[in-house]
């Protein structure tokens, strides 16, 4: 073997070298973000429910969760996938409307209508699909609209005929959702069930039937852990398990005198629309020049209704400062619905109701690789989870109101280095450790080869 032998086996070694770099390992795990609506934060604790008490012991249980105001399911879904109060993202409430029309879209009409929830703000699908993750969202508010013309990647919108409480499609739901893990590699997917929020309008919070459908849903959670066994998802897959907002029982005639608000002001003359009859929060814009004595008439009408001009709205619910939102303002306490001109409103349970209030609050619940296990967190409010899944996706987080501060110490890991963050002195570290490996690697060869090379010409001699 002569020298130009040598040399063509250094150039193939180091050839092979270049071009096969060696894998990265993924530096992330998957995430499944699942949403129960309207689960209140102690709904399991007057019901039996040992899935969700063994995963508060297999993982992380904030005491309770505080939702954005105004506490309603659209609004208080995209605070959780974008970080933005709802005075920024503009989803502020249910019902899409148009005040010169005056049509109002439901919500599940409003699921396919990009123009109701594309504001600017970029959801954590769209987000985490331009930094090359693959997503999916099932049935979770705002999964069907396109963000600056983009959808996510995958996506199925509520039927408006889907049941709410059927268990064995709830469970073929969760393997449709293991499946796109496995089979298909996404790595971030949403989940949203209507329940227990409909059982609890229907009969009220405080009933049997709640009780019932918790246990349906414990059961689920216990067929997703199974699933996830089954699918060998344990070591790689992180669940976050939260909810929108909490409920809380109505209260009626002959016990309280309900808020009906023709009793105060006469439509035809001061309001041009309105939003009000749903629950305990309502907007109003007054006919032109009307607005001073609307709010003057309405301001002490009624001893538990609380009624503001837009700018004057309390800050602490990061709410009105949205064009969206109409110029007069109008909630309730606990358990008062706000009616317009007719009581047609038979719900047994509502909420919409100030965020602060304890039956408003909702819950928490993390396991997975990345989750500390048996952790009890303190309360925290909902617009933190967006910082800690882009964290747990290896994300760059586009602004948000969040902090990561919050909620990092749920991680085994709770360095508070988010990707993208990566800091100057550990890139030229690693860079440096990366050329110092390759010219150690490539001084081991020449060694080798050289020694292989006097082997050869003194075994010849
Ligand atoms: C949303 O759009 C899809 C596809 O066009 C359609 O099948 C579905 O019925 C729509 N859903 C709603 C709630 O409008
Ligand atoms: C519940 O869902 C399953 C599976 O999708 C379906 O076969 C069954 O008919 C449904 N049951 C009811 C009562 O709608
Ligand atoms: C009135 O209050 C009583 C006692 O709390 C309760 O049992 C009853 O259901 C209430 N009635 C209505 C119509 O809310
Ligand atoms: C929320 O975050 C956005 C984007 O960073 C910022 O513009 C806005 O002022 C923040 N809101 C509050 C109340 O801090
Ligand atoms: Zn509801």
């Amino acid at each position: 073997m002569g020298l130009g032998a040598l040399a063509l086996l250094l150039s193939i070694l180091l050839g092979w070298a270049g071009s096969h770099p060696i894998p990265e390992r993924k530096s992330f795990n998957k995430l499944l973000l699942i949403s129960f609506d309207g689960f209140r934060w102690n709904y399991d604790q007057d019901v039996d429910t040992p899935n969700m008490d063994r995963l508060a012991r297999e993982g992380v249980k904030a005491k309770y969760l505080t939702p954005p105001f105004v506490t309603m399911t659209s609004p208080s879904h995209f605070t959780i996938i974008s970080g933005r109060w709802i005075e920024d993202h503009g989803v502020i409430h249910n019902m899409m409307f148009n005040t010169e029309t005056g049509w109002k879209y439901s919500f599940k009409t409003t699921q396919n209508k990009t123009e109701w929830w594309d504001n600017g703000v970029l959801p954590l699908w769209i987000t985490a699909q331009r930094q090359g993750r693959k997503t999916a969202s099932f049935h979770y508010p705002g999964g069907g609209a396109k963000y600056q013309g983009e959808a996510v990647q995958r996506s199925l919108v509520e039927s408006y005929t889907h049941p709410d409480s059927n268990e064995t499609e709830w469970r073929e739901n969760i393997d449709i959702v293991m499946n796109w893990f496995t089979q298909e590699d996404f790595d971030f997917v949403t989940l949203y069930y209507g329940e227990p929020d409909n059982v609890g309008h229907l009969f009220g919070p405080e009933t049997e039937r709640r009780r019932v459908i918790i246990q349906q849903i414990d059961r689920t959670i216990g067929y997703l852990v199974e699933a996830i066994e089954r699918h060998g998802l344990t070591d790689h897959l992180n669940v976050i398990i939260t909810s929108d907002h909490g409920m809380t029982t109505v209260k009626k005639k002959p016990n309280v005198t309900e808020i009906l608000l023709t009793n105060y002001i006469k439509f035809s003359d001061l309001v041009k629309f309105h939003i009000v009859d749903y629950g305990g929060f309502g907007m109003i814009l007054p006919k032109p020049g009307k607005e001073e004595i609307l709010f003057q008439t309405l301001k002490n009408a009624h001893p538990h209704l609380h009624v503001y001009r837009k700018d004057e709205f309390p800050e602490r619910f990061h709410y009105a400062k949205h064009e969206r939102v109409l110029p007069i303002l109008v909630y309730a306490d606990s358990g008062y619905n706000i009616n317009a001109q007719l009581i047609i409103y038979f719900n047994k349970g509502d909420h919409g109701f100030d965020n602060d209030l304890m039956d408003m609050k909702t819950i928490f619940r993390a396991f997975g690789p990345d989750f500390k296990k048996n952790y009890l967190a303190e309360p925290f409010d909902s617009i933190h989870i967006y910082p800690l899944m882009c964290k747990l996706l290896g994300i760059t987080p586009e602004p948000h109101n969040g902090s990561l501060a919050i909620t990092q110490e749920m991680l085994t890991d709770s360095s508070s280095q988010q990707p993208g963050e990566e800091t100057l002195g550990s890139s030229v570290f690693r860079n440096t450790a990366i050329g110092l490996g390759t010219f150690v690697g490539i001084l081991t060869v020449l060694f080798v080869i050289a020694v292989t090379y006097t082997a050869v010409q003194r075994k010849k001699k």
